[in-house]
Formats: structure tokens, sequence, C-alpha cells
């Protein structure tokens, strides 16, 4: 008899995207005629950039000529990429890292669900409070979760850092003990970003309180202020107690194409139970070699393609498409009298809903009045409530429709 895992049923429903996938879905086939625009889950619309498609084109043949062929490839990823990463992201803000610290992966969300793998079973962690589900559910599924807590909408056991408006929607460090937290910044979802001085706190609270910061910066090419870090290793310091994550899917396009990283400093270390220290990066590595035979050879040549001059110019010449979209959607609904957060380093745009409205009831009557697809603030946590997130990875013509749309249902007036 095959026992199963119980903790997957400790999750109340399905993953946040897909639920709102088939919401949509349905709605589309009761109103078939409904032009519907979808703002909802962060995927991107615009073509991968021509130095990219070029290196694909080129790794395609090299894979069909005996000569070029390759088979698999390293666990870690190749050393052509490796170094790339760390010369194009790393070294050009002054951070030193070597080679076996990079571990190329095929997206930040395999990655950062499988890295609480390492930790204990007793693992305690905290996550700010909206967050991108895969933190939290990855870690139920593990067992590193109390039940879901329906009264309260949260899992026992685990620490909530709420993000308000109060405090600009920057977690602050816990006050118990905790082993890991995680923390993306830019946020997905508020689009909200944490300055060094605010980042330097949670770094000197990381190393007081002997937790280690599980660090998602997918979409720091969206940065725009100069006072927000691109990497937490800009902090001295940090490489002892944080591991970072990074993705191509929001700077260069590979929501479909699957590349991503993650660095584990060598300096940074956890604790066997009776406190001796113990490197990550040992462990991460082990768990790659057993558990992934690394990310395609094509998919490593596109990627590194991203850090040729031609490829950086192409790349960022579609992030500011995006961004230009953000500020449609902020500067748009601001107009329409909502309250609008984030969008100035972040593809997302966290907008209060109106007159107190439920998170789901105004996804629901955008859909049906406006035929625009959101995602509600409740399904990234309890607070939440009262927002949704827009994503500004449509194209123009669409965001425009859209912001027009939610304007023209006149909800403030
Ligand atoms: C989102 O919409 O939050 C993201 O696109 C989902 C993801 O990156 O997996």
């Amino acid at each position: 008899m095959a026992h199963v895992n119980e903790n997957y049923l400790k999750l109340p429903g399905n993953y946040l995207f897909a639920t709102i996938a088939k919401k949509v879905d349905e709605f589309s086939k009761a109103n078939p005629d409904a032009n519907i625009i979808r703002l909802g889950i962060g995927d991107v619309t615009r073509p991968l950039a021509p130095a990219i498609i070029d290196a694909m084109h080129k790794a395609v043949d090299e894979m069909g000529k005996t000569e070029t062929f390759r088979g698999y490839g390293p666990e870690q990823g190749y050393d052509f990429l490796r170094n790339a990463i760390i010369k194009g992201d790393y070294e050009t803000r002054g951070i030193e890292l070597d080679t076996d610290e990079v571990f190329v992966g095929d997206g930040a969300k395999t990655d950062v669900a499988c890295i609480q793998e390492i930790f204990g079973s007793d693992l305690k962690f905290a996550v700010a409070d909206p967050v991108y589900p895969v933190y939290l559910d990855s870690n139920v599924m593990t067992g590193h979760t109390g039940s879901w807590n329906v009264e309260k909408g949260i899992y026992d056991g685990v620490v909530y850092l709420p993000c308000t408006a109060e405090n600009g929607f920057k977690a602050l460090p816990p006050t118990e003990k905790v082993d890991i937290v995680y923390l993306c910044n830019p946020s997905n979802p508020t689009g909200t970003a944490m300055t060094t001085a605010e980042l330097e706190s949670w770094v000197q609270a990381a190393k007081e309180n002997k937790f280690i910061i599980i660090y998602d910066s997918a979409y720091e090419t969206y940065i725009t202020e100069p006072n927000v870090p691109h990497s937490i290793f800009e902090i001295p310091g940090a490489k002892e107690i944080a591991v970072e994550l990074r993705s191509y899917s929001k700077c260069a396009g590979f929501t479909g194409t699957r590349c991503s990283y993650v660095i584990v400093p060598k300096a940074c270390t956890g604790y066997k139970a009776d406190g001796t220290p113990v490197e990550l990066n040992p462990m991460w590595n082990r768990r790659q070699c057993t558990f992934f035979n690394g990310t395609p050879y094509i998919i490593q040549r596109a990627a590194e393609a991203y850090y040729s001059p031609e490829g950086q110019k192409q790349c960022l010449a579609d992030v500011n498409y995006y961004m230009e979209n953000a500020h449609i959607i902020r500067n748009g609904l601001t107009k329409a009298g909502f309250t609008v957060y984030g969008a100035t380093n972040s593809p997302y745009a966290w907008v209060q809903t109106p007159h107190g409205m439920k998170s789901w009831d105004f996804f629901d009557l955008l859909l049906e009045k406006a035929h625009v697809v959101t995602t509600p603030g409740t399904g990234f946590g309890p607070h939440g409530e009262g927002y949704l997130r827009l994503t500004a990875f449509g194209s123009k013509e669409n965001t425009i429709k859209a912001i027009q749309r939610i304007a023209d249902l006149k909800l403030f007036k």
C-alpha cells in the first residue's frame, strides 16, 4: 500500500495561476465573443531578441554535427555561461564570485521550489505576506509547515511578515526565531523595492539571528531607482548569509525558453543539529548532480547571448517597453481614481480595490465587465486582500485598451 505524501493534502486549492487560468477559460467559453486582455500571470509577450535567436540557431547547428554535438552537460552549467554571469551580472557591480558558486538551472521557479530540500526537516521559515506562492507551497509539500488554518487563511507554523501600505509593502526582519527567510526584491507581487539601507538591516539581522536569506531577484533588471540594490551581494557580508536566485524569464523573455541560476556562496553555511557549520555550496552541488542533468546546451548558449553587447541592448529595449506599460497602468489607473503602488522598479502594479471590495470580487468584476484578467491579491497571501496585481508584460496596445476599459467602468464616480 503506497502511502501518499499527506503534506500535499494540506494545500487548500490549486496553484494560483492554474485557478485563474481555469476561471478565465470558463468565462471565455461562456462568452466566446469577449476580447479578453490578460494582465494576470507575469508572462512576457515580446519575442526573443535577435542576438539570442542567432545564438540558438548556431547551437542547434552544432548539435547536428558529430564534431560539435554535445551530450550530457555539466550539472552546474557550462563554464561559458557561468563566467558570463559573473562578468555580466556581478563584476560590473563590484562583486567577486568563483565559477563554482554559480549553478545554472532551468527556471527560477524550479530553483526556488527546490532549495529548501537542503535544509532540515524541522525547518522554520518566514515569508513576506503577500508573496510569490511557490516559496510557501514548496515548503508545504515537503512538510515544513503545519496545517492550513481555514479561519486565518494561513499555514500554522509559518512566520508571515506583513507587507502593508503602512510599511510601504516592505517586510521587516522576523522577531521570532527562523532558519530561512524568502525575500523577493523587487517584490512579486507588490512591485515595491527595498533600498540598500533597508537590505543592509536585513543582512545585519540575518547575521545576528543566524538565518539564511533566500534572495529572489528575478525582477532586478526593472530597477530604475539608484538606491535599490540589484544583488544582495552588494551588501558587505551578505555572502555569509544569502543565496541569490535569478531568472532569464523577465530580463530576456525566457518564460518559455527556461533558464535561471542560483548563487550559493562558499561562505554561506547552515548548521548540523550539534551546531557545527556546514557549507551550503557542496550540498546544493550534490543535490543538483543527483536530481538534474543540466540546462540544455542550446538554451545556455541563448542565455550567454543575453550578455553580448547586442543582447544587452535588445533585451533592455524590451524591458523599457514593458516599463512603459507599467507607467501606462500606474498613471491611467491613478487618473481613474485608484490607489496604485509598485510599477516603478518592477513590471507589476499593486492596485487597491475600490470601496473595500474583496480581491476575488474585483477580479470577477474586471473579468466580467472589462474582460481584463488580473491576479487577486489574496492569491499571494492574506495581506493581499483588498488588492489586485496587474502585469506590464502585455502589448502596449492591449495595456492601453485594458486600462481604458477599467477607467470606463467609472468606479469612483
Ligand atoms: C507571476 O506571475 O508571478 C510569475 O510570472 C510566475 C512565475 O514567474 O512563475
